[in-house]
C-alpha cells in the first residue's frame, strides 16, 4: 500500500513493540525456571514443572516450577531467618531498598511490560502506560511509609512473616500492591503468583538481586492453587493476603479459622456503571471503554453492569455500539491495540458459557463486527441488553469484556439496582449534578466509588470492597495497617479457660431462709424489653454461689429478631457525628448518675474495687468514644492526576459483639460503644457470668435517647448464640472477644457472606489500661473506608 493509500484510508498499520529483551532473558534461563528462595534460584523438591504460554499464539514461554509443601516450607523457613535482621534495620534503610526496588522498575520498565503482555496477552498500551507506571509508584509511595513508619504508626509492629497470593491479571501490579507494603512495615514475605502469569513475579526476583535485598526478606515460590493452599496452611505464617476469586476467598477464610493469622482478602466484583440522563454521554463511553474493555475485562472493579437512565437508553446505546465498532482486537504486542488475548482457554471458555447463559435466560447479544484474529484466545467486545437484573449475566463475574445493560427511571431505582449484588467492590457515577453524583454514591456499598472517571489508582488511596467483595484495603495509610498489628497485641498471653461459674455453679453459700432471688432481666431488642422466644431462662450466681437472679436463654428466633431491628436502626449510620456524639455522652451521663447501685450489684460477681472500677472507668470509656465520635473522619488524598478522592470512613453496618466474660460492663461498653460511635448497630452478647448488667444497661440507654435497635441485647449461651450471628447472612462483622475457641468459631462460621472478623484471638486484653482497652484499634476495625473520586478541572 503506497503512502498515499494509507493516507486516504486511515487505517492503522502494525505497530509491534520489539520482544528481544524479554525472550532474551527467558533464554538466559534456558526458560527454566527454579523458586526465589533465600535470595537464590531454587530447583523445586519434587521436581515437577508446568509451562507458562503466551496466550495471543498459545506458544510455550517457559517451564516454571511447581512449588510443593515443601518448597512452601522452605520459602517460609527462609523468610522467618531474615525476618529479625530486617526489622533491626532502621526504617530509613529499609525505605532505601523500597526505593532502589522503584528506581530499579523503573529502568526495567519495558522489558517488564513486554514481559507481562507475552504472558498475560493484555495490550503492551496497558502493560507500559498503566501496569508498570503503577508498580514503580507504588514502591515509592511505600519507601515513603517505610521512612516514616516509626512516626506515623507508633505502638505498631509487624505481622512478621507473610505469605501472598496474587492473581493473574495484573500480575506485576498486584504483585507490588502486596509486597510494597508488606516490606514498608517490616514483615518478610513468601509469594505465590498465578501459575497463568508467573513471569514479572520471577523478573521482580531478578530486581531483588539486583538491588542486594537481603536474602530471605522475599521470596517467590511458584505454583497452582495446591501450592496456595500450602502457604496458606503452613503453620509459621503469620499473615495472609489474597487477591482473587470470592470461592477461594472462602476457602481461605475457612482454612485459616483455627489459627491467628491475620487475612485480608481482595475478591470479586460485579460493578455498576451508572449512567444519568444528565452525563456527558461521549465521555461516559468513553469511560466505558476503559470500565469494560481495559485489560479484556479481566478486572475485579471493572463496570461490568451498565446502569442506564431510561430517558437516554437508545441513545446511549447507539453510541456504545459505534464506539465498539471502532474498537482494535489483536495481537497484544501491537501498540495501537485497544483489546488483547484472553488469559487461558478455561476462562475464553468461561466466559462463552456465561454469555450463552445470559443470551438463554433473555438477553440479547451484540458484538462489532471487527476482525478477530483466528489464532490464540480472543473475546470480541460484548454488549448484553435487555437483561434482567437477576440474570446470571447480572449477578456473576465474567471477568471478561461482556457488559450487561439494564435501565433504571430514579436515583433511587439506580441505587437498588447497583446495591443488588453480593460484591461491593467498585462503582461508577456518571452525572453533570454534583449533587446526584454524590448522593448516589454516598448510598452505593462499594469500597471506591468513581465520579465521572473510572478505574483510577493510586498509592495513596485504598483500594478494596464491601460484602463479599473481601475485606481489607491495599494502599494509602489503611492499606499498611493489614501488615501491622498493636505491639501489646502481639505480646499478649493466652487468656487460659476458666469454667464459668455458671456451668458449675458452686453450692450456694447463703442462708436458705432469706429470698434469693432479686432480680430478673429481659432481653432488650430495638429498644423494647422483650422475653425471650424459648420461654427459658438461666441461672446467674454471684462469685459466692449465691443466686442473684435469672437471665433469658436467647435464640435464633431472638437473633433474627434483633437483626431485623438493627437493620431498622441502621439511619444511626447517616445521623451526624456529632449526634451520635450527643446520644454517647447522654449514655454516659445516666450511667454515671446510678454508678453506685450498678457498682454494687456487679461486685457480688467480680468484687468491689473492680465493680467501682468498671463503672468508674466505664464512665470514662464512654466519654471518651463520644469524644472520638465527631473526631476519627476521613481524608482526602491527591492522587498524582487532577482528582480528589475522598476516603470516607462508613460504618459496617450490623456487628454481632461478643462481649468479653470477665468484665461484664467495661467489656460491653468498650466493645458496644466503639462500634455505635461509628454508626454501626449492633447486637451484643453480654457475659455469660454476668448478664444481669443488661437490666441496667437498657435503662441507661432508654434514658439516652438512643434510638431503638441501634444496640440490642440477647443473654444466653455465648457459644450458641456466637454460632447463630456468624452464620446469619444479614450480618456484616463479627467482633468475637472470649476465649481463643469463640474466635476460631467466629472465623469459621462466618464465611458464608464473608463477614468480617475482628477478635481478641483468644489474648488477654487490659479492659483497664486505656492504651489496650480502647482507641483507633477498635475504630479501624468499626469502619470501612470508601474513596469516592472526583475529577477537577478541564
Ligand atoms: P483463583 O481465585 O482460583 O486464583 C487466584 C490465585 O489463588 C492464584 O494464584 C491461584 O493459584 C490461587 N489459588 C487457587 N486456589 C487456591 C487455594 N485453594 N488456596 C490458595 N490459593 C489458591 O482464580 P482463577 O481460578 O484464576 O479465576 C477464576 C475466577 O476468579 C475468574 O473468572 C474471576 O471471576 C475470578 N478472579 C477474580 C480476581 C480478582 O482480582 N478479584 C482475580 C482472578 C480471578
Amino acid at each position: 500500500m503506497s503512502i498515499v493509500e494509507k493516507f486516504m484510508t486511515m487505517e492503522y498499520g502494525p505497530a509491534p513493540e520489539d520482544p528481544r529483551e524479554a525472550v532474551a532473558w527467558l533464554d538466559l534461563h534456558e526458560r527454566r525456571f527454579g523458586h526465589f528462595i533465600n535470595g537464590n534460584w531454587q530447583a523445586p523438591a519434587a521436581g515437577t514443572y508446568f509451562e507458562t504460554a503466551d496466550p495471543s499464539t498459545g506458544e510455550k514461554l517457559a517451564t516454571v516450577a511447581q512449588g510443593s509443601m515443601e518448597d512452601v516450607d522452605r520459602a517460609v523457613k527462609a523468610a522467618r531467618a531474615a525476618l529479625p535482621a530486617w526489622q533491626a534495620l532502621t526504617p530509613h534503610a529499609r525505605a532505601r531498598y523500597l526505593y532502589a526496588l522503584a528506581r530499579q522498575v523503573q529502568k526495567h520498565s519495558r522489558w517488564l511490560a513486554v514481559l507481562e503482555t507475552l504472558d498475560n496477552g493484555k495490550p503492551i498500551r496497558e502493560s507500559r502506560d498503566i501496569d508498570i507506571p503503577l508498580v514503580a509508584r507504588h514502591f515509592y509511595h511505600h519507601a515513603g511509609w517505610a521512612q516514616l513508619l516509626d512516626q506515623e504508626f507508633p505502638g505498631y509492629t509487624a505481622c512478621g512473616v507473610v505469605g501472598q497470593i496474587i492473581p493473574w491479571n495484573f500480575p506485576l501490579l498486584m504483585l507490588a500492591w502486596k509486597i510494597a507494603p508488606a516490606l514498608a512495615t517490616g514483615n518478610t514475605v513468601v509469594l505465590k503468583p498465578a501459575e497463568f502469569t508467573p513471569l514479572t513475579a520471577l523478573a521482580f526476583a531478578r530486581i531483588c538481586q539486583e538491588i542486594a535485598l537481603p536474602p530471605g526478606v522475599v521470596n517467590i515460590v511458584t505454583g497452582d492453587g495446591a501450592t496456595g493452599d500450602a502457604l496458606v496452611k503452613h503453620p509459621d505464617v503469620d499473615k495472609i493476603a489474597f487477591t482473587g476469586s470470592t470461592e477461594v476467598g472462602r476457602a481461605i477464610r475457612k482454612a485459616t479459622a483455627q489459627s491467628h493469622k491475620k487475612i485480608s482478602l481482595e475478591l470479586g466484583g460485579k460493578s455498576p456503571f451508572i449512567i444519568f440522563e444528565d452525563a456527558d454521554l461521549d465521555s461516559a463511553v468513553e469511560g466505558l471503554v476503559d470500565g469494560i474493555w481495559f485489560n479484556q475485562g479481566q478486572v475485579c472493579c471493572a463496570g461490568s453492569r451498565l446502569l442506564m437512565q431510561e430517558s437516554i437508553a437508545e441513545k446511549l446505546i447507539t453510541k456504545i455500539q459505534d464506539r465498539m465498532n471502532t474498537l482494535r482486537i489483536g495481537p497484544p504486542l501491537d501498540k495501537a491495540i485497544d483489546i488483547g488475548a484472553i488469559v487461558a482457554r478455561v476462562q475464553l471458555e468461561r466466559i462463552q458459557r456465561l454469555v450463552d447463559q445470559g443470551v438463554a435466560e433473555g438477553a440479547t447479544c451484540w458484538q462489532p463486527s471487527i476482525p478477530v484474529p483466528s489464532r490464540g484466545l480472543y473475546f470480541p467486545p460484548t454488549l448484553l441488553s435487555n437483561v434482567h437484573p437477576s440474570s446470571v449475566v447480572a449477578q456473576q463475574e465474567i471477568f471478561g469484556p461482556v457488559l450487561a445493560a439494564m435501565t433504571f427511571r430514579t436515583p433511587r431505582e439506580a441505587v437498588e439496582l447497583a446495591n443488588n449484588t453480593v460484591y461491593g467492590l467498585a462503582a461508577c457515577v456518571w452525572s453533570e449534578s454534583i449533587n446526584v453524583a454524590l448522593h448516589v454514591a454516598a448510598q452505593l456499598k462499594a469500597g471506591v466509588v468513581w465520579v465521572n472517571c473510572t478505574n483510577l489508582f493510586d498509592a495513596a488511596c485504598g483500594f478494596g470492597g464491601y460484602r463479599e467483595s473481601g475485606f481489607g484495603r491495599e494502599g494509602g495509610r489503611e492499606g499498611l495497617m493489614e501488615y501491622l498489628e498493636p505491639t501489646w497485641f502481639k505480646q499478649a498471653p493466652q487468656i487460659q479457660a476458666t469454667p464459668l461459674a455458671i456451668e458449675q455453679p458452686p453450692e450456694p453459700a447463703t442462708d436458705s431462709s432469706i429470698p434469693a432471688i432479686d432480680r430478673t432481666v429481659k432481653l432488650y431488642i430495638g429498644g423494647k424489653q422483650a422475653r425471650p422466644d424459648s420461654g427459658y431462662s438461666m441461672a446467674v450466681r454471684a462469685a459466692d454461689g449465691r443466686l442473684l437472679g435469672e437471665a433469658p436463654l436467647g435464640n435464633r428466633k431472638d437473633i433474627r429478631n434483633a437483626v431485623e431491628a438493627a437493620r431498622k436502626a441502621e439511619s444511626w449510620g447517616k445521623a451526624t457525628a456529632n449526634n451520635r456524639a450527643q446520644v454517647l455522652y447522654y449514655i454516659a451521663e445516666n450511667l454515671s448518675q446510678r454508678r453506685e447501685e450498678i457498682a454494687a450489684r456487679l461486685s457480688a460477681v467480680v468484687g468491689k474495687k473492680q465493680a467501682q472500677a468498671e463503672v468508674s472507668i466505664g464512665i470514662e470509656r464512654i466519654f471518651s468514644y463520644a469524644a472520638r465520635a465527631d473526631k476519627f473522619d476521613g481524608a482526602v488524598h491527591n492522587p498524582p492526576f487532577r482528582n480528589v478522592a475522598l476516603a470516607v470512613k462508613e460504618p459496617i453496618g450490623t456487628i454481632g459483639i461478643l462481649c468479653p466474660a470477665d468484665t461484664p460492663l467495661l467489656g460491653f461498653v468498650s466493645l458496644v460503644m466503639a462500634a455505635i460511635c461509628m454508626g454501626n448497630t449492633v447486637i451484643a452478647i453480654p457475659s455469660e457470668k454476668y448478664p444481669l448488667i443488661t437490666g441496667d444497661l437498657c435503662q441507661v440507654f432508654e434514658t439516652s435517647d438512643l434510638p431503638g435497635g441501634v444496640v440490642n441485647i440477647i443473654t444466653g449461651r455465648t457459644n450458641e448464640l456466637l454460632k447463630t450471628l456468624a452464620e446469619h447472612d444479614d450480618i456484616d462483622a463479627i467482633w468475637s472477644f472470649t476465649d481463643e475457641a469463640g474466635a476460631a468459631t467466629a472465623k469459621a462460621l462466618s464465611i458464608g457472606n464473608l463477614k468480617q472478623v475482628f477478635s481478641n484471638e483468644g489474648r488477654a486484653i487490659d479492659w483497664f489500661d486505656a492504651r489496650q482497652g480502647e482507641g483507633r484499634w477498635f475504630l479501624d476495625h468499626a469502619v470501612q473506608i470508601k474513596n469516592i473520586w472526583i475529577p477537577y478541572g478541564e
